[in-house]
């Protein structure tokens, strides 16, 4: 599909555009054929609104030029069924030949990728701060950066993950003061777990305010634990790895592609902060402000601070040290940050900063992929009864739960580890999906009865129509992987809205490549199960008397199979084959 001489939409938009040439000398050279997929299927495959403005420009009727539009387009070199038909103030109406639909449809593939932009884009996501537990909040950036990771990859961008951790900063300071004076450093090997980050959390934040001297204490730690003073690095360092140890494990459920060799954390990046300040401060790019060293940035009221009075370094200074690494050791064309929408202006502020002191090139890429918040049914930011936050690994456990209840409510006779196995994909793939499936920059309820609906635009739902095309081939006995079926002759208004929409795939992941917006996927998928029902009923399958026919309609089915499958998995989601 990506490689497109033979995607009609592009043949199409081709031969409008040479017929206005040749219909209407007077037009201009770069007028657009404004060719859009039918929206009513009754009315043709493809709509094009050329004519419409051109007829502003050339001061004619619109009807008149879709006219002349039309006669000289004919059937477009066997493309179309017939002559375009003009309809309304001047569309034109187009239906593809049974030929041009079948050769669209013997060269689908989904799974085909890209060829190679060459393109190197960095993305960083998941980058949780790894002195709380991981919270409900850290789903979206690990979810939507994994899809973007996978779509990118796809479509031929290299991609580099960065998970950019919080591992550095004034809470270690507290925390280390707090587990010291607790004795647990004292302690060896097993007895070093940290049960509950949370709870640790609390109790130093809780002395850290309350008591002045531990506050002391808790300040001369940072201090130390910057410095490289051996021990507080060595306590540092066992915290990081209990909480690390944790991370894995949430990110293994999730079914991530995250892995060690993806950690980039912010620590890293120490040595790296002072040097970069004095050259910023040098060539005049950072000036002193009140003892701060700050960027100043056209357009915004405060400077990116980077250097405190004191000396010290934080967010903005690290972000960057990781911009200036990414370009110019990881050869980064683009970057891309897949952060909460509440750090937009530090993403703008540091961006501009980063291509004023040349850290960036001028033609580097970056985006803020910015995401809303996770809302509880009160609509407010998503809490636990008492308030706290949520624990991450308390919803995937109940999504598990509830999924598997579905699925055994579904189908009662799928043997017992099979079901836990099906509730598994299910109670996950139904989070993530609630996740990626809307619009990313928006707020969104999280709502069990809605993510785990079987109908809707929900993965219970896509996983389903993926495992009904399966039980279709195990009742007609047909190998499913095997099977070698006829070509697909898509004749029924069904098929070729299935076909024409499969044709749609490598478009619409181009499309969520460039905006970073794997909800386009989801509604594309969700679309095209739709479209499969639709055909369902409309076309039987396996009932058809003509041999033909039902190879064409397996032969269909299962590209819509695996068509969602290919979805699915690059929104990190997987199918099961019965459920
Ligand atoms: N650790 C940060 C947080 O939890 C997110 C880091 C995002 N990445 C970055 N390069 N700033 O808010």
């Amino acid at each position: 599909m990506p490689e497109r001489p033979t995607d009609p939409q592009i043949q199409l938009e081709a031969a409008i555009h040479r017929a206005i040439r040749r219909a209407l000398p007077d037009a201009p050279a770069d007028a657009e054929p404004m060719l859009r997929p039918a929206s009513d299927p009754r009315f043709g495959d493809f709509q094009a609104n050329a004519a419409m403005g051109l007829a502003k420009q050339l001061k004619r009727k619109p009807r008149e030029v879709a006219e002349a539009i039309a006669a000289a387009l004919g059937d477009a070199g066997g493309l179309l069924a017939g002559p375009a038909a003009v309809a309304g103030p001047g569309f034109l109406n187009l239906t593809l030949s049974a030929e041009a639909l079948g050769e669209l449809a013997a060269g689908l593939d989904p799974t085909r990728p890209g060829e190679p932009t060459g393109t190197t884009v960095v993305v960083d996501y998941g980058s949780p701060n790894l002195a709380k537990e991981m919270h409900v909040g850290h789903l979206r950036s690990s979810v939507i950066g994994d899809a973007l990771c996978r779509v990118l990859e796809r479509r031929g961008d290299r991609v580099i993950r960065q998970n950019h951790i919080g591992d550095w900063g004034t809470q270690f300071g507290m925390l280390l003061e707090h587990l010291i004076e607790t004795g647990w450093a004292d302690r060896e090997g097993e007895d070093r777990a940290i049960g509950d980050l949370n709870e640790l959390y609390q109790q130093a934040k809780r002395r850290d305010d309350a008591d002045p001297a531990f506050a002391e204490s808790a300040r001369r730690r940072v201090v130390a634990l910057q410095a490289g003073e051996p021990e507080a690095r060595a306590f540092w360092r066992s915290l990081i790895g209990e909480s690390l140890r944790h991370m894995n494990e949430v990110f293994a459920r999730l079914g991530l592609l995250l892995d060690d060799g993806d950690l980039k954390p912010e620590s890293a990046y120490n040595e790296a902060l002072g040097p970069l300040c004095r050259r910023l401060e040098s060539g005049g790019h950072a000036t002193r402000s009140d003892g701060a060293l700050c960027v100043f940035v056209a357009g915004f009221e405060t400077p990116l601070i980077i250097e405190k009075s004191d000396g010290g370094h934080g967010y903005a200074t690290t972000d960057l040290a990781a911009a200036a690494h990414r370009v110019k050791e990881l050869g980064g064309d683009r970057l891309v940050y897949v952060v909460d929408s509440r750090q937009r202006e530090h993403f703008q502020k540091f961006f501009a900063a980063a291509r004023d002191a040349g850290l960036a090139d001028a033609q580097t890429r970056m985006d803020h992929a910015a995401f809303g918040t996770i809302l509880g049914p009160d609509k407010r930011p998503f809490k636990t009864r008492d308030g706290g936050t949520v624990k991450l690994t308390d919803v995937l456990d109940e999504a598990v739960e509830k999924a598997t209840a579905v699925v055994a409510q579904k189908n009662p006779d799928l043997p017992a580890d099979e079901r836990e196995a099906v509730g598994r994909l299910v109670g996950i793939g139904a989070v993530k999906y609630a996740d990626l499936s809307g619009d990313r920059v928006k707020d969104y309820v999280f709502d069990w009865g809605r993510m785990l609906a079987l109908e809707g635009n929900t993965a219970p739902y896509l996983q389903y129509s993926y495992a009904r095309i399966r039980s279709i081939f195990r009742k007609g006995g047909v190998d499913f992987e095997a099977a070698d079926l006829p070509p697909i002759a898509a004749e029924a208004p069904a098929e070729r809205a299935l076909v024409l929409h499969l044709a749609r795939y490598a478009a619409t992941l181009d499309a969520v490549a460039d905006s970073l917006e794997p909800h386009r996927l989801a509604a594309w998928a969700f679309e095209l199960a739709t479209l499969y029902h639709r055909f369902y009923e409309a076309c039987p399958v396996l009932k058809d008397g003509h041999e033909a026919t039902r190879g064409s309609r397996l032969a269909l089915s299962r590209l819509v199979a695996e068509a969602l499958e290919d979805a699915l998995g690059l929104l990190g989601i997987g199918v099961p084959e019965r459920m």
